[in-house]
């Protein structure tokens, strides 16, 4: 049913396995024995953060943000709002960010900012997909699913109307759905 409203698929649900499996080792390597903290920003962390986590094979910790940006026209306003906190101290510990995508970066760049000034020992970012071309601070997550063009993209947790994150893939959606 979800899929006739969609144009292409960008990332298939195959490649999008591949991805958690592959980020997954490369953290349980990095973080051995750093009892990680990863922290979803909900809510399109929610399908991507929930299957990395079962390919990390160490004792780490979970926790969850809920923040939202406001964003008008055809940039971001940058204006981002803690609508939940972590309820976690951060003090010495190493955080991992894990993010449905990475666009402006002003979402990702608070957050870290946030956890650093409250003394967090490190702080990087994981990401499904990473949209470089959308970029307005100087901002490079370590850890990237997988790059994609400038384009409008639902599934996987990302949203048009809060509508589509249950997508199992992420694709592009035929623009008579936002052209109304
Ligand atoms: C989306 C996405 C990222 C952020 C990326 O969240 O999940 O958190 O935007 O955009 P940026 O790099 O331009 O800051 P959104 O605020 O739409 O909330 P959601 O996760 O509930 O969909």
């Amino acid at each position: 049913m979800l899929e006739r409203d969609i144009e292409k698929v960008l990332v298939s649900a195959e490649e999008i396995k591949e991805i958690e499996i592959r980020l997954g080792k490369v953290l349980t390597a990095d973080y051995k024995d750093k009892f990680p903290l990863v922290i979803g920003l909900l809510k399109g962390c929610v399908p991507f953060m929930g299957e990395l986590i079962t390919k990390m094979d160490i004792q780490m910790q979970v926790g969850f943000m809920d923040v939202s940006s406001y964003h008008g026209g055809i940039a971001s306003s940058g204006d981002v709002k803690i609508e939940k906190d972590l309820g976690i101290a951060v003090g010495g510990r190493h955080i991992i960010i894990a993010e449905d995508i990475v666009d402006t970066g002003k979402t990702i760049s608070v957050i870290m900012d946030l956890l650093m000034y409250r003394g967090a020992a490190s702080v990087e970012v994981v990401t499904l997909l990473d949209k470089p071309a959308g970029r307005v601070v100087d901002l490079h997550p370590k850890y990237i699913g997988t790059t994609i063009p400038k384009e409008f993209v639902v599934g996987y947790g990302l949203d048009y109307e809060e509508k589509y994150r249950n997508l199992p893939y992420v694709g592009v959606l035929k623009p008579e759905i936002y052209i109304k």
